[in-house]
């Protein structure tokens, strides 16, 4: 595959979604190659329909372990559907959230742990791992803060989860960060929106000069 893979993490309301909305104007005029931007949970049809059982609030009573299997399951048709294809043909993905999503929330969040969720993963993905994945650091309080004023009322059924769970997460994301120093970069995501947009940007033109001038 000649494609490039990137992908971004973080707890809710660090604001990757905002950032990466930001930078890829940015980025597609820097680069003929094309850019496609994506997301998970869904992404794709099936995975659409994985992420609507996942996220739904009626579904109070489904096992944690559950829960990581259906993720995973939703990431693997993701690839096949829409990543893989696009790195086939040389395109750059964008994804916004990835494995380590799954690593952080099931494996750190609900406490099954790392190499628990990591295993299953390792099964649905077969070795396809992003070049970088930008990592939004945000203390649980503000990232939280920021999703409450976003959308009160309408939070999904992991939002509702309590401040250490989303400690808990944020701790599990450090340490993939302190085991994959390499490939996860961090970002302060607690600055305005712009520097935070502009950060990511120059991380990712420093990280590959021959694909962007
Ligand atoms: N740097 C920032 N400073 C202040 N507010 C921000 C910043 N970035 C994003 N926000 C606001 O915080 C909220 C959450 O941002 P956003 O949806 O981009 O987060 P996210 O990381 O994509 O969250 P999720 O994982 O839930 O999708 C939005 O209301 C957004 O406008
Ligand atoms: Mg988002």
């Amino acid at each position: 595959m000649s494609g490039l893979f990137i992908s971004f993490e973080g707890p809710d309301g660090a604001g990757k979604t905002t950032a990466l909305n930001k930078i890829l104007p940015e980025l597609k005029s820097k680069t003929s190659r094309e850019i496609i931007s994506t997301r998970e949970p869904g992404g794709s049809a099936i995975a659409e329909k994985i992420r609507d059982l996942i996220l739904d609030v009626k579904n109070l009573e489904m096992d944690d372990r559950t829960e990581a299997l259906l993720y995973a399951a939703q990431r693997r048709q993701h690839l096949i559907d829409i990543v893989i294809p696009a790195l086939n043909e040389d395109k750059i993905v964008l994804s916004d959230r990835f494995v380590d999503s799954s690593i952080a929330y099931q494996g750190g969040g609900r406490q099954i742990g790392i190499e628990e969720v990591a295993s299953i993963n390792d099964f649905a993905i077969e070795g396809i791992m992003p070049k970088l994945t930008v990592y939004f650091d945000i203390p649980s309080e503000v990232g939280l803060e920021r999703i409450k004023k976003d959308r009160s009322g309408t939070e999904d059924r992991l939002e509702k989860e309590k401040l250490e769970f989303h400690q808990r997460v944020r701790n599990t994301y450090l340490e993939l960060q302190k085991q994959n120093p390499e490939r996860i970069k961090i970002i302060n995501a607690n600055q305005d929106p712009t520097k935070v947009a502009l950060d990511v940007l120059e991380l990712i033109l420093n990280k590959f000069p021959r694909v962007f001038e």
